[in-house]
């Protein structure tokens, strides 16, 4: 793999006019060719649902209060047993050579830099293995359900086994329409950009679909996970197992009561159902039907630290990031991502401070209005 798949070379140096996380996005488009930025950027068929996720995080305002006492104050909080220094994750996004030659690995240095836990994608340019071992310790590992029991069930010993803390069931895109402007992009996956996670479990085996069946119900719905391996997927780890990719209350609740670790509220960044309402629209009521104590990650949209803000106080324990980090990685590799996040923090400190909230607990309690 060459420097010659981003349209810039991305140098080891921040752009000056990089003033806050959004930069990057506005940026993004000058260090990555036409193609995969239309790719990354772009939502599910006419990008209906990415665009109401900005929308929904812009209907909210934050009320500030003044006068409280926050020095003593910290962005802590405790995930799946353990401590996060921050409530802000790396998604998990694959294909990440799109955006470096380097891809995961750098996201990795940057996630060891900031002591940030990355979530990696089965669909990552970089074993698994070899991601782990760029940087960083207690990364989760995003699992998509093969159609092979023993290839699932061995990604998960290989992700326990590389030291991965957590299993994430990504659930909502078992079928993709890739967007709209990336096709009139012209945009194909580059050969460069393998799987090499599942290199080695063979070829997906052949259903030849009989006359008159569905390509999508008898073919691409075949293969995907249902309730019945959920089960299943539990008993094959001791690690924590989330599901992510969950918009209704039904699903949430009865997530909860199959003993699923935490879930993530999430619609793929717009990237699964195209017509499916934001991510935060949903949230509140999720969080609601789950009771306060149960874990909630939230994603799809996230820009800012008042995007972050915003979020914990409808409800998410922590966000993560998916575009923001690979339009982070474009510009200036794992300095970027180390960046972006270093921002986000930040802006979310300045978001607690203006709003009276010296921990994350307070920012559950703020006043949101729409
Ligand atoms: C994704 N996302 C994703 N999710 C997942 O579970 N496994 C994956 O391999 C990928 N791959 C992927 C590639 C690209 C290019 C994008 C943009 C997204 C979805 C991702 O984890 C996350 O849910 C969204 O990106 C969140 O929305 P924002 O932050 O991009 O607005």
């Amino acid at each position: 793999m060459t420097d010659s798949l981003t349209a810039e070379a991305s140098g080891p140096s921040i752009p000056p006019d990089i003033k806050c996380a959004q930069d990057y996005e506005r940026l993004a488009p000058r260090f990555l060719r036409t193609p995969f930025f239309e790719y990354i950027a772009g939502g599910s068929a006419e990008g209906v649902t990415t665009a109401a996720n900005r929308r929904e995080l812009g209907a909210w305002t934050v009320c500030p209060r003044v006068l409280a006492e926050v020095a003593h104050g910290h962005t802590r909080l405790m995930l799946g047993g353990d401590e996060h220094l921050h409530p802000i994750l790396l998604a998990p996004v694959a294909h990440q050579k799109l955006a470096h030659p380097q891809g995961e690995l750098e996201s990795a240095r940057a996630a060891a830099a900031t002591r940030t836990c990355m979530v990696v994608s089965t669909l990552s340019n970089y074993t698994l293995e070899d991601i782990a071992g760029a940087g960083g310790t207690g990364h989760w590992f995003q699992l998509y359900a093969q159609p092979d029991r023993a290839a699932t069930a061995d990604l998960i010993r290989r992700a326990q086994a590389a030291g991965y803390r957590a299993i994430v069931l990504t659930v909502d895109a078992p079928v993709q329409v890739p967007s709209l402007d990336a096709q009139r992009a012209g945009f194909q996956m580059p050969a460069a950009c393998t799987t090499p996670n599942l290199a080695g479990y063979g070829p997906v085996p052949a259903h030849d679909l009989a006359r008159g069946e569905s390509r999508v119900l008898h073919g691409y719905m075949r293969r995907a996970a249902t309730w019945r391996d959920l089960e299943w997927l539990r008993a094959e780890t001791p690690l924590p197992l989330w599901v992510k990719g969950v918009l209704h209350v039904d699903d949430a609740r009865a997530l909860r009561d199959a003993g699923i670790a935490g879930i993530v509220v999430s619609n793929h960044g717009g990237r699964g159902l195209d017509g499916a309402p934001a991510s935060l629209a949903m949230l509140p009521e999720v969080r609601a039907a789950v009771g306060d104590d149960y874990p909630v990650l939230f994603d799809s949209g996230i820009r800012s630290g008042m995007d972050v803000f915003k979020a914990l106080a409808l409800g998410a324990d922590a966000v993560l990031i998916g575009r923001l980090q690979v339009y982070a990685l474009a510009v200036a590799g794992a300095l970027g991502v180390a960046h972006v996040v270093t921002f986000l923090r930040e802006e979310l400190e300045i978001c607690m401070a203006l709003s009276g909230c010296a921990t994350l607990a307070d920012i559950r309690r703020a006043t949101l209005h729409r």
